[in-house]
Formats: C-alpha cells, structure tokens, sequence
C-alpha cells in the first residue's frame, strides 16, 4: 500500500472523486510536484478531462440551478442565437434549444466540445477561448456563461469580447460563485485559490469597464447573476 505522506496525490485526487484512471494522467504528464494544483484544478474543473468529468458535466443536475437563472433571465425565443461560454457539457444550449433558439457553444476543452455535441446535436460547439472569440461582430442576441467566469483571468476582456458578438440588442447573462462559497463544496480548496471570486459590486465594475449597459447583479441561490446590454 502506498504511504500517504510519500505520495499524497492517490488521497487528494480521491477527495475530487477522482481515481486510477486520473493517477495515470497525472503520471504521464511529466510535470513537477508545483504543477499538481493546477493540473487538477484543470482536470476537474477549469478544463476538464477524464471519464468522470464527461460524467459530471453531462448529467443532468450538474449546475441546474446556473443554467435555470440564466434561462429565465434571458427570455430566449425563436429569433434569439445564443453563444455559450465554457459550454461543458451542453446541457444549457440544449435547453436553450427548446425555445426555438439557435445555439452555438464554445469551451477550451475538446473532451467538453466532443460531449457537447452529443448532448446537444442541434447546437454548433467550437474549441475555443472565450478572450478570444472566433466570431464576426453582432453575430448573437444573448451570452451566457454558467460557473466559467470565477476561472477568467481577464474577465473584462471576455465581457467585451461578448459585447463584440452580440448586435444593437443582445444581453449577457452570467452566473458564477459567490465569495460566500469559498472552500465549500461548491468551490473547494485548492481549487477555490486558483479562482476570482467577486462582490457584487465588482462583478457590476467589471461589466461597466467592458461597455456593458443596463447593469443588474443580484445573489441568486448561492451564486450571482450578472444581467447586461450590450
Ligand atoms: C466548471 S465547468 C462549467 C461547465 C458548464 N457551463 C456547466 O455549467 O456545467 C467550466 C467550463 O468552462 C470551460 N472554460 C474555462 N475557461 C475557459 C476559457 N477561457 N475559454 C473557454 N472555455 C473555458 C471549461 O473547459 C469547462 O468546460
């Protein structure tokens, strides 16, 4: 049996669910011990990969409560294109479908991208990064990001990034994790070091520096919901 305090990575990845499969990824990838927080922090949530991540991000209950406070919030119908940022997997753009919408996803990880389009076949899902977007301007009427902004490095940038797709009328709706959540279950250690967590205030600054108009934030079940014009 391995010694925990010889080789304590079997335990942590075992506390993120994690197991043999995902010991041999962290093996194979040559990196040095300082590199470990943020390959796991990668691996199970920023960009994820392995069988368990496919697991959690297409089961159904996975951040229900994000994409249900976005979707009401953005009122989709048949002559809305939504762009999804960090669309995991595609669980709000296929629900966005629903309304008649179109729906296009975009997300870093082609594990993500591949089970995106498996569970949302009507939407079109791209590899790509959300600071910088491989669409012409005024392309959507609505953003959405569910639990992908607190991993933004330059969430301004991203903000205007959407504000570049969207047309005259399109809003963004964004959700992520209160401060409130850190080192809880919803943002655990380490992981929730790696991660921007922001007041309400903030979140509001940081759409107000990217152009955004009609700015509302408000906590929302735990988390917070950014509303905003482009
Ligand atoms: C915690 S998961 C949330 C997935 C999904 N939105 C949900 O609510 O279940 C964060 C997702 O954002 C993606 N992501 C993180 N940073 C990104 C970036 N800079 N550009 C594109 N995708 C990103 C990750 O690959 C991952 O699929």
């Amino acid at each position: 049996m391995s010694d925990p305090a010889e080789d304590p990575y079997p335990a942590l990845l075992k506390s993120f669910g994690l197991g043999a499969e995902d010991l041999a990824a962290w093996q194979a990838s040559g990196l040095s011990d300082d590199a470990f927080v943020a390959w796991l922090t990668d691996r199970v949530a920023r960009r994820p990969s392995g069988s368990r991540a496919r697991a959690v991000y297409g089961a159904e209950d996975v951040h229900d409560f994000a994409r249900r406070a976005i979707l009401e919030a953005l009122e989709l119908g048949a002559d809305d294109h939504l762009l999804e940022l960090g669309c995991g997997g595609g669980l709000l753009l296929r629900d966005a479908l629903r309304s008649g919408a179109r729906a296009t996803g975009l997300d870093h990880s082609q594990e993500m991208v591949d089970l995106a389009r498996e569970r949302a076949p009507g939407a079109e899902v791209v590899l790509g990064e959300a600071d910088r977007l491989p669409f012409a301007n005024g392309m959507f009427t609505a953003v959405a990001m569910a639990v992908v902004f607190f991993f933004l490095d330059d969430p301004v940038r991203v903000l205007q990034e959407c504000r570049r797709v969207l047309g005259p009328v399109g809003r963004v709706a964004v959700y992520t994790t209160a401060p409130e959540l850190r080192g809880t279950p919803a943002a655990p250690e380490p992981l929730a070091s790696l991660g921007h967590f922001y007041t309400l205030a903030e979140l509001a600054e940081l759409a107000d520096r990217a152009g955004l108009q009609d700015i509302s934030v408000r906590a929302d079940n735990g988390g917070q919901l950014l509303i905003a014009r482009a």
